[in-house]
C-alpha cells in the first residue's frame, strides 16, 4: 500500500485525518515538530486504530532531517501538508516566524518532492484567503482579498508557491483545501483539539467555559448585519473534515484531476451565529456557560460560509455529522482532557 507523508500529523486537524487513513488501508509517516501537539497524540491514534502510525520529531524547515524522511521511506506517493503556525493575532505580532515557518516549510517540501519524485500534495489553506465575500455562500470562484493578517497572507502565498511550481513542473498535482471552521473532536474523544494557553477559537472557549477553566465567554459583537447581530461562520466536523483528506490523496494517486491544481471548499454550506452555536452547545450539554456580549474584535469577518457544492459534487464528498453531535464530541473531549 502507498504511504503519506502527513506533516503537522500530531496536530489537531493532522491527527484525525491520520486516523482516517489508518482506516482506509495507507500506511502513513507523521512528521511534526511538536511545537504546537503532544507526543500522547500517537497513544490516540493507536487506540481508535489499532496501530501506531510511524513518527519523526522533525521541523519542515529542517531540510537535511526532511531529507533523510524521504529516504527512509522511498514509498511515500503523497504528501498532505498541514504543519503550519496559526494564530491570527500572534502572526500580526511575530509576521517573520509566520513567514518563515509557514512559507519555509512548504518550499522544502516542494523542493524534496520533486528531488525523490512525489507528485502529490494536498495543501492546508483556509476560508480566509476570501476575506469577507461579496456573495454568500462562497464558491471557489469568489475573489481573493487582501489578507487581514500574516497568517492569511502565507496561506495565499502558498497557493500561490503551489501554482506557479505546478506550472513549471507538469508532474506536480496539486489539491488546495480551504477549510471553514472546524470543530469538534473524534467521538471515542481519544483524540481532539489542544488549544495551546487562552483559546482563541470559539469553541474550545465555550467548552473551557463549560467547565469551568475560563469564568465567561465575551461574545465579540452583536451588532452586525445578521438575525442575532452576531457573527456567522460555517462550523465544520474535523472527522468529516478528516475524511475529505483522504478522499483527496485517492483523487490524486487515481489521477482523476483533469487540472494539475484543484481548489475545494471544506465547509458543511450552513451558516451559524455565535449565539446559535453557543445556545445549541448549552442545549445538547445541559451545561449553562456564563457569556456576556463585548465589543467587536478587530479584524472579524462579519459572515462567511461555504458553497460546497464542488466538494460534493466532484469529490462525492460531503459533511455528515449533525451541530448537535460535534458539539457533543467537543464537550466529550473537554470532560476527557480533565480526566488526565
Ligand atoms: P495544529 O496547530 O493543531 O497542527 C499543526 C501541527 O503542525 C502542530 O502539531 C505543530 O506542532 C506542527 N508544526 C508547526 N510548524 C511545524 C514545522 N515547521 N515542522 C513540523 N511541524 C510543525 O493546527 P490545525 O488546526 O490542525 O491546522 C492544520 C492546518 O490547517 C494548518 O496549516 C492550519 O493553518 C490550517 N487551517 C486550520 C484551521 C483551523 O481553524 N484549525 C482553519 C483553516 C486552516
Ligand atoms: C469564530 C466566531 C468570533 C472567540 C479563525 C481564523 C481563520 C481560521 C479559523 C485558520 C467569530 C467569535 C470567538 C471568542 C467570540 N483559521 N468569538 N468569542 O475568526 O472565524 O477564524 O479561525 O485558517 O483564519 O481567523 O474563528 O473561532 O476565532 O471565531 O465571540 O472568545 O466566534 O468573533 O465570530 P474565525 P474563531
Amino acid at each position: 500500500m502507498s504511504r503519506v507523508l502527513v506533516t503537522g500529523g500530531t496536530g489537531y486537524i493532522g491527527s484525525h485525518t491520520v486516523v482516517e487513513l489508518q482506516n482506509a488501508g495507507f500506511d502513513v509517516v507523521i512528521v511534526d515538530n511538536l511545537s504546537n501537539s503532544n507526543i500522547d497524540v500517537l497513544d490516540g491514534i493507536e487506540r481508535i486504530t489499532g496501530k501506531r502510525p510511524p513518527f519523526e520529531q522533525t521541523d519542515c524547515n529542517d531540510k537535511e532531517a526532511m531529507e533523510s524522511v524521504f529516504v527512509r521511506y522511498p514509498d511515500i506517493c503523497a504528501v498532505i501538508h498541514f504543519a503550519a503556525s496559526k494564530a491570527v493575532g500572534e502572526s500580526v505580532e511575530q509576521p517573520l516566524k509566520y513567514y518563515r515557518n509557514n512559507i519555509g516549510s512548504l518550499l522544502t517540501l516542494l523542493e524534496l518532492m520533486k528531488a525523490h519524485k512525489v507528485e502529490n500534495i494536498v495543501f492546508s489553506s483556509s476560508c480566509t484567503v476570501y476575506g469577507q465575500p461579496d456573495i454568500l455562500p462562497v464558491t471557489e470562484e469568489a475573489p481573493i482579498k487582501p489578507a487581514l493578517s500574516p497568517y492569511g497572507n502565507t496561506k495565499q502565498i502558498n497557493e500561490e508557491i503551489i501554482r506557479d511550481a505546478a506550472y513549471a513542473d507538469k508532474t506536480l498535482h496539486a489539491i488546495l483545501r480551504r477549510y471553514f471552521n472546524p470543530i469538534g473532536a473524534h467521538p471515542t474523544a481519544y483524540i481532539g483539539e489542544l488549544p495551546n494557553g487562552v483559546p482563541q477559537n470559539l469553541l474550545p472557549f465555550i467548552t473551557q467555559t463549560a467547565a469551568g477553566i475560563r469564568k465567561e465567554l465575551k461574545v465579540f459583537g452583536n451588532d452586525y448585519n445578521t438575525p442575532d447581530g452576531s457573527c456567522i461562520r460555517d462550523y465544520i466536523n474535523v472527522v468529516d473534515l478528516a475524511k475529505a483528506h483522504v478522499v483527496a490523496v485517492k483523487r490524486m494517486l487515481d489521477r482523476k484531476a483533469d487540472t494539475q491544481v484543484e481548489v475545494f471548499n471544506l465547509g458543511t454550506g450552513r451558516g451559524l451565529s455565535v449565539l446559535e452555536l453557543l445556545n445549541t452547545f448549552m442545549k445538547v450539554t445541559g451545561v449553562n456557560v456564563p457569556y456576556q456580549i463585548t465589543g467587536r474584535r478587530e479584524g472579524d469577518i462579519e459572515k462567511v460560509w461555504a458553497n460546497p457544492d464542488k466538494a460534493n459534487n466532484v469529490l462525492g464528498w460531503k459533511a455528515v455529522e449533525t451541530v448537535e453531535d460535534t458539539l457533543a464530541s467537543a464537550w466529550k473531549w473537554q470532560q476527557h482532557l480533565m480526566e488526565k
